[in-house]
């Protein structure tokens, strides 16, 4: 059962002036959202983007708005590296990190680094950018991390024998596992940084059905139609989606340890934390998760110590 959580809006969102926010996947749907909320409140948002021609065009009709553009591919763990070089090199202080980008509906495909492209830039690349972010983030004013999944998760599971999926690939399936690794992981990231008596957060949260562009991104021009006019009967605003991201973002006393969802259609802002399926949950899995993601980023997580000391 849906627990309500409490009535909030954008309205309620503190002054974020002198807070800075990176968003990956700021240039489309729920990061664009999220990233105009923010910065409209006085934050300081780094618009970490694949495409940053795009994300000027975007500034470009913002000229209010404090946005920093810096490239990010994060289905490439190298441009993940350099990304995270830059911020460091910059000094620049980081309060949140909101984990957002995300692909699916794609045919099978691999990363340069050879992983399937949806766990790849879904999980992958936000590990490893959350991992090398961490002494930074742990350096800022009430700082979290921001994990945006989806009910989808509820039908992956994490075949560990089988992460590429080389046998009885779907995009669904392959979307869901990479849902269901970003539900383990923000799980697992908020246990251990627990542990560890870190002041940084980890919150998790999911959009419900919003407006934004992945709806129409089906492979097959038939089936995008036929699945955004069915979404269309069911979607919400991108701004209504958002809007437990931004909660996560920047409510004082936002829960962790629970997905954030928006509200039914009819009362939006009445956030709720949804119940969490068993398989989501299982700490073990999670473990496997993170020891694995190690591996594969080639990379160890350093959640493991309190990152202020
Ligand atoms: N919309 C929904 O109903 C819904 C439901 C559940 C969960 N979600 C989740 O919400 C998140 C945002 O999705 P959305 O609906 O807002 O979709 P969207 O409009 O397609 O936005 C996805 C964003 O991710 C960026 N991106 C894709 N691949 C990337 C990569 N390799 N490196 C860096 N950025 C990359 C895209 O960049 P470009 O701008 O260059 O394309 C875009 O900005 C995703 O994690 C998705 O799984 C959405």
């Amino acid at each position: 059962m849906e627990v309500a959580v409490q009535n909030w809006t954008v309205a309620d969102m503190p002054d974020q002036t002198g807070r800075t926010a990176v968003v990956t996947g700021a240039s489309s749907g729920l990061g664009l959202a999220v990233t105009k909320a923010l910065a409209a409140r006085g934050a300081r948002v780094i618009m970490a983007v694949r495409n940053p021609a795009k994300a000027e065009r975007i500034r470009a009709q913002l000229p209010d708005a404090n946005l920093v553009i810096r490239e990010l591919d994060l289905s490439n763990l190298d441009s993940v590296h350099a990304f995270a070089a830059d911020v460091m090199a910059r000094g620049d202080q980081l309060d949140v990190l909101v984990n957002n980008a995300g692909i699916g509906n794609q045919p099978q495909s691999h990363s340069p680094q050879g992983h399937e492209l949806h766990f790849a830039t879904n999980h992958l690349g936000h590990f490893l950018l959350t991992g090398l972010l961490l002494d930074n983030l742990a350096k800022g004013n009430d700082p979290r991390v921001v994990t945006v999944a989806s009910l989808m998760y509820r039908y992956g599971r994490l075949d560990f024998d089988n992460l590429p999926i080389t046998r009885g690939y779907t995009t669904a399936r392959a979307y869901a596992q990479s849902k269901l690794a970003n539900v383990l992981f923000a799980l697992e990231l908020h246990r251990r940084l627990r542990a560890a008596k870190s002041p940084i957060r980890s919150l998790l949260t999911h959009p419900g059905v919003a407006r934004t562009p992945m709806l129409g991104s089906a492979p097959s021009p038939l089936i995008s139609r036929l699945s955004s006019t069915l979404a269309g009967m069911i979607s919400r605003p991108v701004e209504q989606g958002a809007l437990p991201i931004i909660f996560a973002a920047t409510a004082p006393d936002a829960p962790a340890g629970v997905m954030l969802t928006p509200g039914g259609i009819l009362r939006p802002h009445r956030l709720t934390a949804e119940p969490l399926r068993p398989h989501a949950t299982n700490p073990t899995t999670a473990a496997t998760l993170w020891t694995t993601s190690e591996t594969l980023t080639n990379t160890p997580f350093p959640a493991d110590r309190n990152p202020t000391t």
